[in-house]
């Protein structure tokens, strides 16, 4: 496989822009030909992130744009919330920029969905740029232009859909992620395999180990399919009418851990692997796949080195908390929840299901 960069293209019309996937993307001046040119960019990063990267992308940026200014985030879910991101808009104002100036979002999703939340809200929207570095974020959440900060009620509650002009996964930055890090991105690289393409499951299968030891060649394959898939359910349905839902594979049990347990604590992806054992048990509950499809997911998220039980959240009424927490879900609608289930292998779907049938599956996968 060649490992010269390669691009995937997110089709939405005026809103189209390109993932770009390769090594020594990031610091290459090149790499952001054809950005609207302005007379300043903010980069947004964290205090984590910025020791590492910030100054290469300062320096390939400073040739387009005349003043680079910088902010650093305190890291972590935890921190996405009002009072990060006014932190943004503080600078913006600060430096007195424009409604021409183009945010840059140096870091994992956190960073990510702050940055563009700020860049769809300051002075009505200026452009901006992912630089995702976390694989959590160079195969879903820098593409598709979901923006969003948390609420203490419910996860991802306040933001806007906004798209990129560019993404930049630079595969390099992939080196110092830790290594539970790498296993949550792999939570969303496998949900592609059962929500749209089995070859890809089967594929995952084959080399969960190379992309575990951050082999180059598996990791291009990976991120490339990954944001291929995406982009092609995105440019059916960009706000989520429908389709956009599936993504969602995993995401309701998931998000209702990583509220539960207060945000950080369970990582994104760690909630998202022991969700998917979830609804893929709720989806064999449903009559909709056998025991040994679920069986198989299972065995892959385990793989990847990630959860695939669910935490007690209450001691007294674990599953009623669970319902509780997935009711503020936002793709419930009338105070009923609607689950992303698996349709067949490779298929997914949006159902409801019984209170009495979410109970059990929960019973039966939290320990
Ligand atoms: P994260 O942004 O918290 O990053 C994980 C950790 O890795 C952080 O401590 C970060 O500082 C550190 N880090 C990042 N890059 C690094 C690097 N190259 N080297 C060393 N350390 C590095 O978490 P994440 O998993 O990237 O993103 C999770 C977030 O993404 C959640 O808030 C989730 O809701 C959101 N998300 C959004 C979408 C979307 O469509 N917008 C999709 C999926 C997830
Ligand atoms: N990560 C879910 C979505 O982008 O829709």
């Amino acid at each position: 496989m060649s490992l010269t960069a390669q691009e995937v293209a997110i089709d939405l019309g005026d809103r189209s822009y390109r993932i770009a996937i390769g090594g020594g993307l990031l610091s290459s001046a090149t790499t952001y030909d054809g950005l609207p040119r302005a007379g300043a960019a903010l980069i947004v990063s964290n205090t984590t992130v910025a020791p590492l990267y910030m100054a290469a992308l300062r320096a390939a940026l400073s040739e387009r744009y005349p003043q680079v200014h910088e902010v650093r985030l305190p890291d972590g879910e935890a921190h996405k919330d009002w009072q990060t991101v006014q932190k943004i808009f503080d600078v913006l104002l600060e430096r007195g920029c424009d409604r021409k100036t183009v945010l840059f979002a140096l870091g994992g999703g956190v960073v990510g969905d702050m940055t563009g939340f700020a860049a769809a809200s300051y002075m009505r929207g200026v452009p901006f740029v992912q630089v995702p570095t976390t694989l959590l974020a160079q195969v879903d959440s820098s593409v598709g232009g979901k923006t969003a900060i948390n609420h203490p009620q419910g996860k991802n509650m306040i933001g806007a859909f906004y798209q990129p002009q560019l993404v930049v996964c630079d595969l390099d930055v992939l080196d110092t992620l830790p290594p539970r890090e790498l296993s949550a991105g792999l939570a969303e690289v496998i949900k592609y395999g059962p929500i749209a393409d089995m070859a890809f499951m089967e594929w995952l299968e084959a080399h969960i180990d190379a992309l575990l030891a951050r082999d180059r060649a598996a990791l291009v394959h990976a991120v490339r399919r990954s944001c291929e898939i995406k982009a092609w359910v995105v440019g059916q349905d960009e706000r989520e009418s429908g389709l956009r839902a599936i993504l969602n594979f995993g995401h309701t049990f998931g998000h209702a851990i990583e509220a539960g347990m207060g945000y950080g604590a369970w990582l994104h992806g760690e909630g998202v692997g022991a969700g998917m054992v979830m609804a893929a048990e709720l989806s064999h509950r449903l009559g909709l796949v056998d025991a040994a499809f679920v069986q198989r997911l299972t065995v892959l998220i385990a793989r990847a080195g990630l959860p695939t039980q669910g935490p007690v959240l209450d001691s007294n009424d674990n599953a009623g908390r669970y319902l509780e927490l997935m009711r503020v879900d936002k793709k419930s609608e009338a105070g009923e929840i609607r689950f992303v289930v698996i349709d067949g292998p490779g298929r997914a779907a949006l159902r409801s299901a019984p209170d009495r049938l979410v109970r059990d599956v929960i019973d039966a996968c939290c320990k």
